[in-house]
């Protein structure tokens, strides 16, 4: 199986989970990245089940929108049953490396809202230790060199992403070579420093069920 047919596979599982269990009518989030996109082509056909969807991304509200999905601002709604999304590295506590593809504020934010935060991800994504994925770290343009120098001082190597601004008009910086033994804290740590909006783990706000696609199918993981 190839990656790409391991990530329709999880999509068309998260399709069935969501048929199954988000009330008629009712608020979906939906995340950003590859894997998302199969998903979104694949709610396409459950859509009159769907009363509107809440986008991570630009990107993923265009997709949404091109299959004739509502997309509502998370600003109007009062709760969100279920969010889907994929991860750049999910370890054996839910606690996740997102946002490679630079969408992982907005993610954080439909996520924090969700009543139930559905990983969806290839068996590439599972590790026992986070940080071989290089964690993205969104920061205030004016910061950058300042956050920098603080992220070198808790062991890590950043590196900014060429090219990239992200939705909210910010940069990201990429950082290599941590070993990421206490995930809470050091999502916590991170975002302590001054011109950090938020950094790519999703440890606090972990995943609540993990739509794993392997050879052998499709597993599932609960919290
Ligand atoms: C985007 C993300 C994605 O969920 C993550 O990068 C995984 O992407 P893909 O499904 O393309 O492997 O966090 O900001």
């Amino acid at each position: 199986m190839t990656q790409d047919e391991m990530k329709q596979a999880v999509a068309r599982a998260a399709r069935d989970y969501v048929a199954d269990r988000l009330p008629l009518g009712a608020i979906l989030g939906v995340g950003t990245g590859s894997t998302a996109n199969f998903f979104i082509d694949e709610i396409a056909g459950i859509k009159e089940r769907i009363g509107g969807t809440v986008a991570s991304s630009e990107a993923t509200a265009r997709r949404l929108a091109g299959h004739g999905l509502r997309v509502l601002d998370l600003n109007d709604i009062d709760a969100m049953g279920i969010y889907v999304d994929g991860a750049d590295e999910i370890d054996g506590g839910m606690a996740m490396v997102k946002g490679g593809g630079g969408a992982l504020t907005r993610e954080k934010i439909v996520a924090a809202v969700a009543g139930t935060f559905v990983c969806i991800c290839d068996a590439s994504k599972r590790v026992q230790t986070l940080g071989r994925y290089p964690l993205p770290v969104e920061v205030i343009p004016m910061a950058c060199a300042h956050v920098s120098r603080e992220l070198v001082k808790l062991g890590g190597a950043p590196k900014r992403r060429e090219g990239m601004v992200t939705d909210n008009g910010n940069l990201i910086l990429d950082v290599h070579g941590l070993s990421i033994t206490d995930p809470a804290g050091l999502e916590t740590e991170i975002n302590q420093i001054v011109g950090v909006v938020t950094n790519g783990l999703f440890a606090r706000r972990g995943a609540d069920v993990l739509l794993l696609a392997t050879a052998d199918g499709v597993q599932t993981c609960m919290r």
